[in-house]
């Protein structure tokens, strides 16, 4: 370990995960490159789309702009640690019934953003829904069938 690494240690998708970083290695890169979890997305790397969101703890996190190293002692969900093909999370049930999606390439951002609405606000309105999602960016789907997605899960 040189003056510039640091080992971290954090609940990854449930499972405990320690590594070495380095301290400017960004949460994304992390992930996606030493944890292999590709289903956290690389778009704009300035904390505007959104695609890159995960979890760390309840709330929604552009991991583009945190450094791993602040992640330490955390609890990190990414879009993997949901449901499997075999038993999806309810986010991702109630996103494949409405067709909430089209590329995919915004949907693991949108789905945990929607999780941790859920967590802090299990029954929001249309404005909120839509305000909360307001930082993430859909380019195929017009938002519409998104919104009644999650408005389902409000519902329930
Ligand atoms: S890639 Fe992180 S917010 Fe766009
Ligand atoms: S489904 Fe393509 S960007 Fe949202």
């Amino acid at each position: 370990m040189t003056s510039s690494t640091h080992n971290i240690s954090m609940t990854l998708n449930g499972e405990k995960t320690n590594a070495l970083v380095e301290a400017h290695t960004l949460l994304i890169d992390f992930l996606r490159d030493a944890q292999n979890l590709r289903g956290v997305k690389r778009s704009c790397d300035m904390q505007i789309c959104g695609a890159c969101t995960v979890l760390v703890g309840d709330h929604p996190v552009s991991s583009c702009t945190m450094l791993a190293v602040d992640a330490d002692g955390a609890d990190v969900v990414t879009i993997e640690g949901l449901g499997d093909r075999d038993n999806l999370d309810p986010v991702q049930e109630a996103f494949l019934e409405f067709g909430a999606l089209q590329c995919g390439f915004c949907t693991p951002g949108m789905i945990l953003a929607t999780k941790a609405l859920l967590f802090s606000n299990p029954t929001p309105s249309r404005a909120e829904i839509e305000h909360h999602l307001s930082g993430n960016i859909c380019r195929c789907t017009g938002y519409q069938k998104i919104i009644e997605a999650v408005e389902s899960l409000a519902q329930t």
